[in-house]
């Protein structure tokens, strides 16, 4: 069985981020997104995986390597442009042959991962697998529609849902799916809709296996989701200090501290991470926080936050909560006279002032 994961689109949503960045390289705990859904795959004993590209080919390709740094080959397939995620099957037809494959989506995380699922597929031998799962809001997803246990709809972010059972960015297929990619038509937004594609196999009798997921699942295309599926992630690590903690600090609850970093005269409440090269002098590090590599957090307080490679926070009156600060971003207290902001912002920015 062979894995293909999405990796191309847009990232409208996680403006201003993805003005600089792919949103499948947006940091949790530490980890780009995308390397939890290789590991998943890598995890359930796939070998062979092909990652659709789009704009941020380049960026993907020097995150994510050949494979050897997890033992299987990855090959990269150019999609022209965000043309939906059937299209993405579609142009991958060659690259997947007659195999099986798990098609994953490059920005969700699926706690449980998917080993024994990839387990049930290949026991029951479905033409596809599909995982759904209880949401409040199910309009944001695709939806199926199940009675006596089968699925008999779906329909991809629906005004009206009909269930609130959305489906979970992993699927299963075999190489009928392609049948299915050619057969479908662009939807209104002019996209070739997976859920049209899956509905087109169902219309023709094949076998859709629906699973229904109860661990948790986080689709990170918006601002909360990256920082809950950070704070979920958080909440399984395992505390291990490998950098230099003073006598004057104190470290409580699961914390992880990379290499060469240092910690003076401060408080880090765990679950967090702290990634190598970073500096923490006179500051509170609150549960659910992961500041990466070469940080400065210099008398300042933060939690529940994200704060990517490069960035420096110094002397902040207030905690900073909730928040994503994207790469070498500086955020510090401005002189007291004149009385006022000094702010360079880049588009799209979002900033929350008392
Ligand atoms: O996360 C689950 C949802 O994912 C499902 O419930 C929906 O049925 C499914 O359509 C999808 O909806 P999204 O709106 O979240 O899809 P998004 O555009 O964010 O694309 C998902 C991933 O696929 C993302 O990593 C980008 C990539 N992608 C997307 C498109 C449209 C491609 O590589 N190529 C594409 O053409």
């Amino acid at each position: 069985m062979k894995g293909l994961i999405l990796s191309g689109g847009k990232g409208t949503r996680l403006r201003p981020l993805t003005f600089t960045q792919a949103k499948q390289l947006v940091p949790v705990a530490n980890k780009p997104v995308l390397f939890y859904g290789i590991e998943a795959l890598v995890e359930a004993g796939i070998k062979d995986i092909g990652i659709v590209v789009g704009d941020t080919r380049d960026e993907i390709k020097a995150a994510v390597g050949d494979g050897k740094k997890w033992g299987i080959r990855i090959q990269f397939i150019e999609q022209e442009a965000p043309l939906g995620l059937a299209h993405a099957v579609k142009i991958s037809e060659s690259y997947l042959g007659k195999d099986s494959f798990v098609m994953y989506l490059g920005d969700n995380i699926l706690k449980s991962g998917i080993k024994s699922l990839v387990e049930e597929f290949q026991e029951r031998k479905p033409n596809s697998l599909i995982l759904l799962t209880e949401v409040p809001q199910p309009q944001m997803f695709g939806v199926a529609e199940l009675k006596e246990g089968k699925v008999v709809r779906l329909v991809e972010k629906p005004k009206k849902p009909m269930s609130n059972l959305a489906l979970v960015g992993v699927y299963m297929f075999d190489s009928h799916v392609f049948e299915a990619v050619k057969a479908i038509k662009p939807s209104w937004r002019n996209e070739l809709e997976i859920t049209d594609a899956i509905q087109h196999l169902i219309d023709q009798g094949y076998d859709v296996h629906p699973h229904l997921v109860t661990g948790w699942w986080k689709d990170t295309g918006k601002i909360e989701d990256i920082l809950e599926a950070n704070r979920l992630i958080l909440e399984s690590i395992t505390g291990q200090i490998e950098g230099s903690v003073d006598s004057t600090s104190q470290i409580k609850g699961e914390v992880i501290i990379e290499k060469d970093v240092l910690v003076r005269d401060s408080i880090i409440r765990g679950p967090a991470i702290i990634g190598a090269k970073t500096e923490i002098t006179n500051s509170y590090i609150g549960p659910f926080t992961s500041i990466q590599d070469r940080c400065k957090i210099i008398k300042a307080e933060i939690e529940h936050s994200i704060v990517m490679e490069g960035s420096e926070i110094r002397d902040i009156g207030s905690r900073i909560d909730e928040s994503l600060i994207g790469r070498e971003a500086k955020i510090y207290k401005s002189p007291p006279k004149p009385s006022a902001y000094r702010l360079v912002v880049g588009d799209k920015s979002e900033i929350g002032v008392k």
